[in-house]
């Protein structure tokens, strides 16, 4: 049951997407108890890859080292509270270090000099090594942030490998222009790295962020500081040790664990540092931009929050929209910035709509990411519990209706039932505010204009979905709505080559892709006067 429910999550969600790909290439085992559909039967007991956490320390210019404070801070296994491993505690004064190790393996290292060829074969390595540990991978990733190991394994880092193959792919095609100036003039571009990228990173997609950062950040030649999330710092470091093995030479990436004012102010503020990339928090963004433009104007990409409708139009097939509003919302315990957090219903399926949402909902299977067939993990950590909770509470007092949950799961670790909430009002605080938790909230409307007014009537525009038979309605909506992604009669389909970022304040810039490699290079136009105008 539970492993079919698995398998029609995967097809359903992902079947225009790239991800259907990578599932079936899996080669591992969950993956051919995927492809017999209906046959397994979900493990009653949790079972772990078995893993060795050999990387705990900072990693500057190739070497695992202890920080300059010599001070550590747990990192916490969701399931249960529990401390999984004390980590290296990153400060200024190791950020300094990193720094300046980037900075000399930009400036006299190999990788900017080295060809483009030559780095993306080391990319290349590294996508082959990450595809041979996928399992130990997977597994430090859901230890340390609570998701389902199926989705570690099966989807997460396959598509980390895929991630790393694209941007192995633009290394050697990334060149200038030659440009017709009006004169006696050859003028060409150069294209070249900006230099330091210092990036920060959140702990809901640990690697995935990891990936959509150093990917095209190393494929343009720069070198990178890169500060991980306090809660899940553990899987960037493992799979940087074989990034090493893969041939990468020391100093062209660091990997700092530590707490955001700390050593992520460090790093957005630091004078020899060229480029900023961050994402997380909308607040969090406004910081590092202006410590960005308190220290040096380092240019900054932010990918940040979002409240993304997902309208389902009147021609829908109800079960159908069912199935992918609950995907769209509680996928990866409803911690995506992307999540479809407003469901704008028509008034004429909104109460078939609803019934079949809590049914769905309650169905969710939830429980430790370890065992087979769970679809739910618990939150991240206490302090997002928390804000869930108070959510719910807030969206209970404001007067929606609870149709499920809207209560813990258990009785440790962080998990909440899967909660929906009908007749919620554009003014509730769960219709405005990231609750960035397994929190259904459904609204209920009439026509075309008003939910075009509605759903962009908000801070937010990182993304939307649509729902609908009617290619004229689709269409309308696609260009209307004021999101960087427009996901129609899908949500969270994924890939390298799809460009990711927000309009208002959901960010700036896009990530992965082609738009993505600009945030990286620098353009020098080079001019040289024609000693034979003739021959202009
Ligand atoms: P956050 O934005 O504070 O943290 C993200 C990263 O920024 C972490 O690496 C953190 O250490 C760093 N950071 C924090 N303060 C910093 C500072 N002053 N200077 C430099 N770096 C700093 O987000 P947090 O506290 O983990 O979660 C709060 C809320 O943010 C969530 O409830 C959710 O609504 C949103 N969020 C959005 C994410 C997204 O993908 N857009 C990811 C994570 C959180
Ligand atoms: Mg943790």
């Amino acid at each position: 049951m539970a492993t079919r429910r698995l398998s029609s999550l995967i097809s359903q969600s992902f079947s225009s997407s790239p991800f259907r790909q990578v599932v079936q290439g899996q080669n591992s085992s969950l993956a051919k108890g995927i492809r017999r559909i209906g046959t397994a039967v979900a493990a009653e007991e949790p079972i772990m890859p078995p893993v060795e956490l050999n990387y705990t320390q900072l990693l500057i210019n190739g070497q695992f080292v202890d920080s300059a404070s010599g001070k550590t801070f747990p990192t916490l296994d969701p399931r249960t509270g529990d401390v999984i491993a004390h980590v290296s505690e990153g400060e200024a004064e190791d950020i300094n270090r990193a720094v300046s190790a980037a900075r000399k393996a930009f400036d006299e290292g190999p990788w900017p000099k080295m060809t483009p060829y030559e780095r993306s074969r080391i990319l290349y390595r590294f996508a082959d090594l990450l595809e041979k540990h996928n399992d130990e991978i997977a597994s430090i990733e859901t230890w340390d942030n609570g998701k389902p190991y199926e989705q570690s394994a099966l989807v997460e880092i396959p598509m980390f490998a895929r991630l790393m193959r694209y941007y192995a792919g633009w290394a050697d095609k990334i060149h200038g222009l030659t440009v017709p100036a009006d004169g006696p003039h050859h003028v060409q571009t150069l294209h070249e790295p900006i230099g330091v990228a210092g990036q920060i990173i959140p702990w809901n997609f640990p690697l995935l962020m990891y990936a959509w950062k150093v990917g095209p950040a190393l494929a343009c030649g720069n070198t990178v500081v890169m500060k991980t999330a306090e809660q899940t710092p553990l899987s960037a470091l493992y799979v940087s040790k074989l990034f090493h093995e893969a041939g990468l030479p020391p100093g062209v990436l660091n990997v700092i664990s530590g707490f955001g004012p700390t050593a992520g102010g460090a790093l957005a503020s630091h004078m020899d540092v060229d480029k900023l990339a961050f994402t997380g928090s909308t607040d969090t963004g406004k910081i590092v931009l202006q410590l960005a433009a308190n220290s040096n104007l380092k240019p900054v990409t932010l990918e940040l929050g979002g409240k993304s409708p997902f309208i389902i139009c009147e021609d829908a097939d109800v079960d159908q929209a069912v199935e992918l509003a609950h995907f769209a919302l509680f996928f990866n315990q409803g911690q995506c910035c992307c999540a479809g957090s407003r469901t704008f219903v028509h008034e004429s399926v909104y109460d078939e709509f609803i019934e079949k949402s809590k049914a769905r909902a309650v169905k969710r299977v939830v429980g430790d990411p370890f065992r087979q067939g769970v679809e739910q993990g618990p939150q991240i950590d206490l302090e997002q519990f928390n804000k869930i909770m108070n959510y719910i509470k807030s969206g209970i007092e404001s007067g929606a209706t609870l149709e499920s949950g809207g209560e813990r799961f258990g009785d440790k670790g962080y998990y909440i039932k899967p909660t929906v909430f009908s007749d919620v009002k554009d003014d509730m605080l769960i219709a405005k505010d990231e609750i960035f938790g397994p929190v259904q909230s459904i609204l209920k409307f009439k026509d075309l204009d008003e939910v075009i007014r509605r759903a962009n009537a908000t801070r937010y525009g990182l993304a939307a979905g649509v729902f609908t038979k009617n290619i004229d309605t689709a269409n309308t909506l696609v260009r209307a709505l004021r999101a960087g992604t427009i996901w129609v009669n899908c949500f969270d389909v994924f890939d390298a080559a799809i460009p990711f970022g927000g309009f208002k304040m959901s960010g700036q810039g896009r990530e992965k892709g082609i738009y993505s490699l600009n945030n990286y290079l620098q353009v020098k136009a080079v001019v040289t006067p024609l000693k034979n105008p003739a021959w202009l």
